[in-house]
């Protein structure tokens, strides 16, 4: 009987198991408007070496009936493929739920069991399918900037199946059911270029509704739509009527189904956001709170009659993106009295949220909180570098009873925050900052041996936390706050290690799309809110073709290359249309921006404009070659391959000497070249050279700017200059990276000196310590120190095959810095395969290398051993185990091919 059931278990022990399922990206998402939704699955085994053979989809009208109401079968389909297979089914209904599992076999036949269920719900695909209208606030009496409430009632007397919420708004929203909020997210319905593109949430609120009478209330807040948006104190950009769309289906058990809608019966008045601003936060007098308005039976006689409103709704799209949440919080880690006499919190980190209270008085008593990033030499609140926006929330109080705030409609880039208002000592408890971004789950992690490698890591990832909030932004704490397109292209590679970023990207590259130009050229802030002039910058404009082909090579996904595939070719011709004989040297461009200019003033680390430019055409172009051969457009490789070979015969012509040099000897022109292969075979070397001398010239640091930083230390490793990067990275002396953490910096700074050594800031006007562009080394930390790379292959992208090349040997070419040598690394990423882990570490003259690769994916380890004799696993050469391949051997390391699995190894020098 033993034996029976140990053989049972053995026959029913599945190798291969689905671990999570998900659609369009997400888990379970509700108020997708894709006709086609993708499926992707991640697998686990207890094995090493396990692929996936075959798969087999079902999807289901009804989960508890799963099988007795199939949809659609894929059937057994021979493949290896798990991430984004389409839906091929019949068409999908609007507001419907589907249910869907998945089963797939090893490389042996062996199946795994099905997946668990899960499901996904259709938006409101067609028009005809918003039952509501638009209402506003009668114009005559709105009050500006103050938040208008709406308020509705509705009876439901049958049973409750299931009830859903579709909510948009002009401006910002928030919404209740029976006085519970609707969802847990911020700043909804996000940003995008609402004329064209206004994003609808859904909602699950089954729970919420109850048998009888039920209230729905909302609220609304100025936001982008109308507040106030870039420096000139610009409003009204949208529109200048905030407005709201709001509906709930609710489906009953007797199979009919009732629409509940925005409409004329709704009615509006005034609450207690007196005022509220994106960039100047917010005024809540909670006297003039209404109370239970979002319950039953609240009497709203004395409201207004709501206006409705015809605005269209062709622009409705479902929301692709993760919506911003409430993250980590944080309580002050010291009360401090300035210098000047001010009180202020200090909460440790620069963080982008807002700051919560407690807070007890009398009626009429109020609190306000400014919020700054850094305190000035002196030790005084500093608020310069916010140049016109004001970052302050004020709480006017109802008095008695303990009351909570925090604002609605606004957040703060800070770290200090100044209490002002009340008396008395004040209780670091009752203060609370809690961090706002938009919730893409975690990827990457990174540390190693040195603490101020893993405290920039630290800053880069705060960086991206407190600019993610559903756009990519340049800062988020003075008065801009924009998609500055530049900046988001130079770090989306890091931003890809650290979080999940396929779906907030895709997001926005719709965007680009939509206020892509007539004539293709790509403005500098996406959504577009600076007018049609400024658009077409070198570096910035190309994001229309570099983030594109970054999210197909970083998650596969095939479609981001389809969907943009119009404005990638637009831009290209937009700049094809700027050239003369092929040189790009028409328009006004950034250049590399925030480049370190020498304290003598000179321009030696400036780089001619022109050039940079004449370098991203050739990389859009080649992106365009990669793009249209991948999409099987045959007549377009062509036309951009010959266009290419143009390019760069012009980029030779016009910017290499007789000698050899680039016209701009600096460093960004060398590293620009060099990367986007500008320069004929035989002066590469030269110019490698040139750089490195550049980078001694300067005794060990970098000059580069947004443009050249990114690249310069990947292009000193391929180039043999693996250890100068290293340096560079380890300088701590401006201009490096690590100068800034040197200071005490939780973020990344926009300038490489923003705080000086003797505390002095930079131009206040220009001086934001949140920008995350110079964390774009991030990448170069993961892909070269942890030495986690994609292959770029078709059908090897997104990881699918893992090219894995720790650079353990890391030498230090500044003698003070020897104690900096990395003693380890370790580089996790969660890719849509699963985790894959790359660590390393010396211990004595041994080195150990520990990797993890996922199910149905295999990788290319480069091991640094110059025989294949010195490596072991466990207490076994690897030459003798059946799971590791050798492939080839260099000077320095060994090639081997693994499968899923872990594998320790350990180097015996
Ligand atoms: C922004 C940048 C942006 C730049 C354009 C600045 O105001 O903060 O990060 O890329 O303008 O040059």
């Amino acid at each position: 009987m033993f034996c029976f059931l140990i053989l049972v278990n053995i026959v029913n022990c599945q190798n291969i198991k689905v671990d999570k399922i998900l659609c369009e990206n997400r888990v379970n998402p509700i108020g997708i408007d894709v006709t086609v939704p993708r499926f992707s699955w991640i697998l686990s085994s207890r094995s090493r070496n396990v692929r996936q053979s075959a798969y087999y989809i079902q999807v289901s009208n009804n989960k508890e009936r799963f099988e007795s109401n199939t949809l659609w079968e894929s059937g057994k389909v021979e493949s290896e493929l798990s991430v984004l297979l389409n839906y091929a089914g019949p068409k999908l209904s609007s507001n419907n739920k589907y249910y869907w599992r998945v089963k797939v076999w090893d490389q042996n036949g062996k199946p795994s069991k099905w997946s668990d269920v899960g499901l996904w719900q259709m938006g409101p695909i067609d028009i005809s399918d918003w039952a509501a209208e638009w209402i506003q606030v009668n114009s005559e009496n709105s009050i500006e900037h103050s938040s208008p409430i709406f308020r509705n009632e509705f009876k439901v007397l049958k049973k409750i199946e299931s009830a859903t919420a579709n909510i948009t708004s002009h401006g910002l929203y928030v919404a209740y059911i029976n006085g519970h909020k609707i969802g847990d997210a911020y700043f909804t319905p996000g940003w995008t270029s609402y004329n064209k593109r206004l994003q609808y949430q859904t909602y699950d609120v089954t729970a919420m509704i109850q048998k009888g009478y039920n209230a729905i209330g909302a609220m609304l807040g100025s936001g982008w739509y109308s507040g106030n948006l870039v420096w000139e104190g610009h409003e009204n950009f949208y529109g200048e009527s905030l407005a709201l769309l709001l509906q709930i289906k609710l489906n009953y058990t007797d199979g009919t189904s009732e629409i509940i809608g925005t409409n004329k019966n709704w009615k509006t008045t005034t609450g207690e956001v007196i005022d509220s601003e994106i960039y100047h936060g917010e005024i809540i007098d909670a006297r003039k709170r209404k109370k239970g308005w979002y319950l039953v039976g609240y009497n709203d006689d004395n409201w207004e009659p709501v206006r409705v409103v015809n605005y269209s709704k062709k622009n409705l799209v479902a929301t692709i993106n993760e919506p911003i949440r409430k993250h980590e919080v944080f309580k002050p880690i010291e009360v401090i009295t300035t210098p000047d006499g001010d009180k202020v919190l200090d909460f440790g980190q620069n963080l982008v949220g807002f700051v919560q209270v407690k807070i007890k008085g009398k009626s009429g008593d109020h609190i306000i909180l400014k919020h700054a990033e850094v305190l000035d030499k002196n030790g005084n609140f500093y608020t310069e570098n916010l140049r016109s926006a004001k970052q302050e929330n004020k709480y006017i109080l109802k008095g008695g009873e303990e009351e909570i705030f925090e604002p609605n409609f606004t957040w703060q880039g800070f770290r200090y925050v100044k209490v002002e208002g009340i008396s008395g000592m004040i209780n670091p408890e009752d203060f609370t900052a809690v961090a706002l971004y938009s919730d893409m789950p975690k990827t990457g992690s990174f540390s190693t041996s040195n603490e101020l490698i893993n405290k920039l890591q630290h800053n880069i990832e705060w960086g991206q936390k407190g600019n993610f909030l559903d756009v990519p932004t340049d800062c988020p704490q003075r008065d801009e706050r924009l998609g500055w397109t530049g900046d988001a292209q130079v770090f989306f590679n890091t931003a890809a290690f650290n979080m999940k970023v396929d779906n907030f990207f895709s997001k926005w590259m719709r965007d680009v799309e939509a206020d892509q130009l007539e004539n293709g050229s790509v403005p500098h802030v996406i959504p577009n809110v600076l007018g049609s002039n400024a658009s077409g910058s070198a570096g910035w404009a190309d994001v229309a073709t570099i983030i594109p082909w970054s999210i197909y090579l970083n998650y596969g996904d095939k479609n981001i290359l389809k969907q943009q595939y119009k404005s990638m070719e637009a831009w290209v011709d937009y700049i094809s249309s700027q050239t003369e004989d092929y040189l790009w040297n028409k328009g006004s461009h950034f250049g590399d921006w925030l480049y370190y200019v020498p304290e003598n003033n000179d321009n030696s680390a400036e780089t001619d404009k022109f050039l940079i430019a004449q370098c991203f055409y050739a990389n859009s172009v080649q992106i365009m070659i990669q793009t249209a051969n991948l999409l099987k457009k045959q007549k377009d490789v062509g036309k951009y391959t010959v266009l290419l070979n143009k390019i760069k015969e012009a980029f030779a012509e016009k910017y290499i000497t007789e000698d050899g040099k680039l016209t701009s000897d600096s460093q960004t022109a060398y590293v620009l070249a060099l990367n986007f292969n500008m320069l004929p075979e035989n002066i590469r070397e030269l110019a490698a050279q040139r750089l490195a001398d550049n980078i001694r010239g300067y005794n060990y640091h970098l000059t580069t700017g947004f443009l050249g930083t990114p690249y310069l230390c990947h292009v000193l490793t391929k180039f043999g200059y693996h250890d100068l990067a290293f340096t560079l990275l380890m300088q701590k002396t401006y201009p490096s990276w690590l100068y800034p953490v040197t200071m005490g910096a939780t973020t990344i700074w926009e300038r490489w000196d923003g705080q000086k050594p003797n505390g002095d800031f930079q131009t206040p006007s220009m001086n934001s310590f949140n920008h995350y562009a110079y964390g774009a080394i991030g990448d170069w930390m993961y892909k070269i120190l942890g030495g986690i790379n994609t292959s770029e292959k078709v059908n090897e992208v997104g990881y699918k095959k893992i090219i894995l090349t720790p650079y353990i040997n890391n030498n230090l070419l500044l003698k003070s810095d020897l104690k900096d040598q990395l003693t380890y690394v370790n580089a996790d990423l969660n890719s849509c395969y699963g985790k894959i882990s790359s660590h390393w570490k010396k211990s004595g003259d041994h080195i150990k290398i520990n990797i993890t690769i996922p199910v149905n994916t295999t990788a290319e380890l480069h091991i640094p051993a110059d025989t294949i004799e010195k490596v072991f696993e466990g207490k076994s050469k690897i030459s003798d185990s059946k799971d590791i391949e050798i492939i080839g051997t260099t000077v320095s390391s060994v090639i081997v091919v693994v499968g899923s699995g872990t594998y320790n190894l350990i180097i015996k020098n």
